[in-house]
């Protein structure tokens, strides 16, 4: 911030006026033409000035719209000339006459662009200083930049809007959740931990130092507590804590719409959520869905799609050749644990350049490289690997794929895991990359009979798939020691155009049974009712079948407004780095306040880059 701006900003700082008696009377989006002639009063930021002829022009901003005022010295003199003083962001009240816009002078991009009001006195209600980047749609200021200044950022009109459809959902959501007989009650942020996946964030008690609650990763206990004490159906628009590893659609605290139902089956639950995405579509985009969504098995989806939140926009599914290859020459593939391969038609074109890109894009998954087989012609197969191949495998290769002349074909082969990883996330990134995903539509999908366990590498043992209050399937309860691998859960993730919006499952409510979950998982007796003991009461005193879902609100804004990334849809974010650019949080503490809490710092906190410093530089 220059002296200069400063010193114009002290200035005019002694014009400030207080609002007294006027009162607004229309907001800056809707004046028209059959307006004209009206008195009106309006208020809000100096968008954009400009000085014409003698007249000062002013693009006056407030969340609704634009409105053109004008400021004319012969129409009002004291008023025109005052308004020599109106920089951005300044914040008036003007009242004025509606009038038409000259002939050739109006806007038909703007609701407004027909008149404009012609200002017979104005108030300046604040001075502003100049904005570090413009307060319009397009922006070219980096990410960072903007949520330095996000109080800035949120008065462009994308976010307003984004956020502005953010509440509209919310509404939408508690009225139909409301009609349907669900009660909304809220549960405890300082609480014990729950095993969701995720690391908790840990808040250290003062008045019984040495303890720590735990940030809920997301209510689960205490909605299961609430069926066992007889409420039925409840819900909760609740912020959820996970201190996990970040990407565009993942953050430390996300808000979900978490709902359990007691009496209920895996459709009852599937049903009334599918009804809960039609009622918020037809609110909020005026869209129709058709229920029931698709349904498909945790199996097939890694099957056909490698991962389990298939994309269902577009084709270019998973093709298995494990057994057409076992025996082939080309020494990878006969001794790989799976091998499959995608198509992409016309794909022959791409470029060597491109090629490579897509297998630095696998190697994220583990892959040590992608194979890949360009089809020429019928005959002609342009491949570092065709030569390996017999007659037999290319008539294999080319039925199972259904491969044409101008295809291309990838290939992974390997551990399952990875094949499918690999190949799954690339068939995305293909489709992305070649632009072959149709635009504005929305395909939901229902994943269903999730794995109830997965083996952790790490700690060389299973852990719950989903989270250790889920049921197995019939008949999957002895599984569940015998052969955990097979055990199946009644889980179900919906998935709308390849994102996880959604995620629930019917649960455990025998307490043997759950029980015998926490053997499965490793955990002894003690450490089971140290942990859970509350849990197990509950489930011995009449706990009702039940079962529920959350849906990730933050995706399903994001989703329903077309944004990239979550942290567009959410009005104070935090960076990658779980960083608050804004307020500089996290932040060290005084040493007053951790002996206060019997904590001590084995090291000296490392500094993150101090955003107060960084933002005083972009501001001048
Ligand atoms: P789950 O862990 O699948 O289930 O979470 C439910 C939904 O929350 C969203 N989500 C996230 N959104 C943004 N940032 C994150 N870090 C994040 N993590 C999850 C996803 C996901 O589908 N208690 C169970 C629900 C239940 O069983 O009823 C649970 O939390 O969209």
């Amino acid at each position: 911030m220059s002296d200069q701006i400063l010193d114009l900003q002290q200035e005019h700082s002694k014009y400030i006026e207080d609002i007294g008696d006027w009162t607004r009377t229309v907001s800056c989006c809707e004046l028209t033409r059959a307006d004209v002639d009206r008195e009106v009063c309006l208020m809000g930021w100096v968008q954009f000035r400009r000085d014409h002829g003698g007249l000062i022009f002013v693009d006056l901003r407030d969340r609704e719209g634009l409105t053109q005022v004008v400021f004319s010295p012969d129409i009002a003199p004291e008023a025109h000339e005052r308004a020599g003083i109106l920089r951005l962001e300044y914040v008036i009240a003007v009242k004025g006459k509606v009038r038409a816009r000259p002939e050739g002078m109006t806007n038909p991009n703007l609701k407004t662009g027909e008149i404009e009001v012609v200002a017979h006195e104005w108030k300046l209600l604040n001075t502003s200083k100049t904005p570090p980047f413009a307060i319009e749609d397009r922006c070219d200021a980096g990410e960072n930049l903007r949520l330095m200044w996000r109080f800035l950022d949120l008065r462009r009109p994308c976010m307003q809007k984004n956020l502005v459809l953010r509440h509209r959902a919310m509404q939408s959501i508690r009225h139909f959740l409301d009609e349907n007989g669900f009660y909304e009650i809220e549960t405890p942020f300082l609480t014990k931990s729950t095993p969701e996946g995720a690391r908790d964030f840990l808040v250290p008690s003062r008045l019984n130092t040495g303890s720590f609650y735990a940030l809920p990763q997301s209510p689960q206990l205490f909605k299961q507590l609430l069926m066992v004490s007889g409420f039925e159906k409840y819900f909760q628009i609740v912020r959820c804590f996970r201190d996990e590893d970040l990407r565009a659609d993942r953050q430390p605290e996300f808000t979900q719409v978490d709902m359990e139902l007691s009496f209920v089956n895996e459709h009852d639950v599937m049903t009334v959520a599918e009804q809960l995405m039609q009622r918020v579509f037809r609110d909020v985009l005026g869209k129709e869905l058709t229920v029931p969504f698709p349904r498909m098995t945790w199996d097939e989806a890694m099957r056909d799609y490698g991962v389990d939140k298939p994309d269902t926009r577009f084709g270019m599914k998973l093709c298995e050749l494990t057994d057409a290859v076992r025996n082939s020459g080309f020494k990878l593939f006969a001794n790989a644990a799976m091998v499959k391969a995608i198509k992409v038609e016309g794909g022959e074109t791409l470029t060597r350049k491109e090629i490579d890109a897509f297998t630095d894009f696998v190697r994220i998954y583990g892959a040590q490289g992608l194979a890949w087989i360009k089809i020429k012609s019928e005959t002609e197969w342009q491949s570092p690997i065709a030569k390996f191949l017999s007659e037999e495998e290319r008539k294999a290769i080319r039925e199972r794929l259904d491969a044409k002349v101008g295809d291309i074909l990838f290939f992974q082969a390997g551990e399952a895991e990875m094949v499918n990883a690999a190949l799954g996330n690339l068939r995305v990134h293909i489709a992305q990359k070649l632009n072959l995903i149709p635009k504005d539509s929305f395909n939901f999908l229902w994943v269903t009979e999730f794995p109830l366990f997965e083996y952790d590498k790490e700690e060389h043992r299973y852990v719950a798939c989903h989270h250790p209050f889920t049921s197995p399937m019939p008949g999957h309860i002895d599984l569940m020691t015998t052969d955990p691998a097979r055990a199946k859960a009644r889980a179900y993730d919906m998935v709308l155009n390849g994102n996880e919006v959604g995620g629930g499952s019917i649960r455990i409510h025998s307490a043997v049974t759950q029980m015998r979950m926490f053997e499965a998982l490793g955990f002894t007796d003690e450490r089971a009712e140290e942990q859970f003991g509350f849990l197990f009461h509950a489930l011995e005193f009449g706990a009702p079948p039940h079962g529920g879902i959350a849906f990730g609100l933050d995706r399903l804004i994001m989703l329903l407004s077309d944004s990239q990334s979550i942290r567009d849809v959410i009005a104070f974010p935090k960076t990658q780095k779980a960083t608050c650019l804004l307020t500089n949080a996290p932040s060290s503490v005084s040493g007053a306040q951790l002996r206060e809490l019997g904590i001590r710092l084995r090291e000296a906190p490392e500094k993150h880059a101090d955003a107060a410093a960084q933002k005083s530089e972009s501001a001048s």
